[in-house]
């Protein structure tokens, strides 16, 4: 770390002048609220730099030359490691050819052979570019198949930002979303309800591997529950989704309901899939096949080879580097870990989700403000987490960088227990 560290005093303003704060001050005129969506570090603590300049591996640095162990991974997409050496040979070798054209490349195919080939319900692939592109497209096939218009969802879930799904209202009309309706994750009697309500409307019910909705500890699915969606889907004739966006090639290879069993009729990929660069999925399989091929569903940038590129390289290293298992070990150290520090220091947390996605939560803590509070002390000390999104775990995390991460919680606990010493 460098004067980030030194320099708070815990008044973002009263920090020194930096190269971050330059282009806040610039984006602002230019950029409406000075940055919007999910990255917009305006409602993270001060210390959070908004803008960021490069990577490598397990770590980053900011504008300001600020190093840091990178714990959150692009929210998700970087997975192998940021600059993934097969990765970007890859992209490079494509790129030298061609990216945008009039037709996608050779590699269009070869990637859709690759998933059918890795994802244990997919019989097809359909390429885009975000994680809100293949939830949207996945309602419109399930709807296009099977002719009804009702999907349910689970309640708080995160599906993407069109207005059908996007958490806030603005902009948003009733129309947006007449056509969705919900349930409570891991309660198989509100979707049965849900379901009965929709009635002989009920095209899709739409779910995320786990419950990871932003700011609430996490939940692992029940395999009850998940079996219990597919049955009602067989017995309905509506279309299973299974929202892998968040945790596509992180948990599993084969789709994070492999592990448990259950096989979704469609599923939404995005994120991991090509370690970084933009590309999307919807995999389906051979039901929902007549529906995919009647919808039209395209983007300027979709058919773009590069990303394609990428994505091959990446789902060949994550299974060359058993990346998955890789991600897994050094997330069960890290939550061993904080676990153990939390102990030491007399804190009572919740460390909830699988350990390549944890999340951190301290008891009773409402408005998350000891989080942030956290979060602020661990990013000064080199680690980037976040005080109300799960975290990301790479394959490309070390010792070190596991050793720094801690080092850098243990120093957070230790000022929040000074500052906090009777509690
Ligand atoms: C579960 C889930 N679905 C869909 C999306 C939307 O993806 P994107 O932001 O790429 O449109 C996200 C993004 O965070 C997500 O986590």
């Amino acid at each position: 770390m460098t004067d980030l560290a030194q320099g708070r005093t815990g008044q973002q303003q009263e920090r020194p002048r930096s190269a971050d704060q330059e282009l806040r001050a610039r984006a602002k005129a230019v950029i409406p609220g000075g940055m919007y969506g999910h990255q917009n570090a305006g409602p993270l603590p001060p210390e959070y730099p908004q803008f960021m300049r490069s990577g490598r591996g397990a770590r980053i640095w900011d504008v300001d030359g600020n190093e840091y162990v990178d714990l959150m991974n692009s929210y998700g997409p970087v997975v192998l490691g940021h600059r993934h050496p097969a990765v970007e040979a890859a992209v490079a070798e494509q790129a030298a050819q061609a990216d945008c054209q009039n037709g996608p490349g050779p590699v269009m195919v070869e990637l859709a052979e690759l998933l059918v080939a890795t994802v244990d319900h997919a019989d097809w692939a359909m390429l885009a570019k975000n994680g809100t592109d293949a939830t949207t497209a996945c309602c419109t096939i399930a709807r296009a198949q099977t002719g009804r218009g009702t999907i349910l969802a689970a309640k708080g879930a995160y599906h993407g930002s069109a207005p059908w799904c996007t958490p806030r209202p603005a902009g948003v009309t009733p129309a947006d979303r007449a056509n969705l309706a919900h349930y409570t994750f891991n309660d198989l009697a509100s979707v049965r309800e849900a379901a009965a309500r929709a009635g002989d409307d009920l095209a899709a019910i739409l779910v995320s591997p786990f419950r990871h909705d932003a700011g609430f500890d996490q939940e692992l699915v029940d395999p009850a529950f998940a079996r219990g969606l597919r049955e009602l889907c067989d017995a309905a004739g509506a279309a299973l989704i299974l929202d892998d966006v968040r945790c596509g090639f992180r948990l599993a290879l084969g789709s994070s309901w492999e592990p448990v069993g259950v096989r979704p009729d469609l599923s939404a990929w995005s994120k991991a899939i090509a370690n970084g660069h933009a590309l999307a999925a919807v995999l389906g399989s051979d039901a929902f096949r007549g529906g995919a091929q009647e919808v039209f569903i395209t983007g300027s940038f979709w058919f773009a080879a590069t990303a394609m590129a990428a994505s091959i390289a990446t789902i060949g290293a994550l299974r060359d580097e058993d990346a998955v298992a890789a991600m897994a070990r050094t997330g069960d150290e890290l939550r061993a870990g904080i676990l153990a520090q939390a102990g030491n220091y007399g804190f009572a947390v919740n460390y909830t989700g699988p350990p390549q996605m944890p999340y951190l939560t301290f008891t009773g803590d409402r408005g998350h403000a000891l989080a942030s509070e956290f979060a602020g002390h661990a990013i000064r000390h080199g680690a980037y987490l976040h005080p109300r999104h799960n975290w990301f775990v790479s394959a490309a995390m070390t010792g070190d960088d596991l050793a720094l991460a801690l080092g850098a919680t243990d120093a957070a606990f230790a000022a929040l227990r000074r500052r906090l010493p009777g509690t």
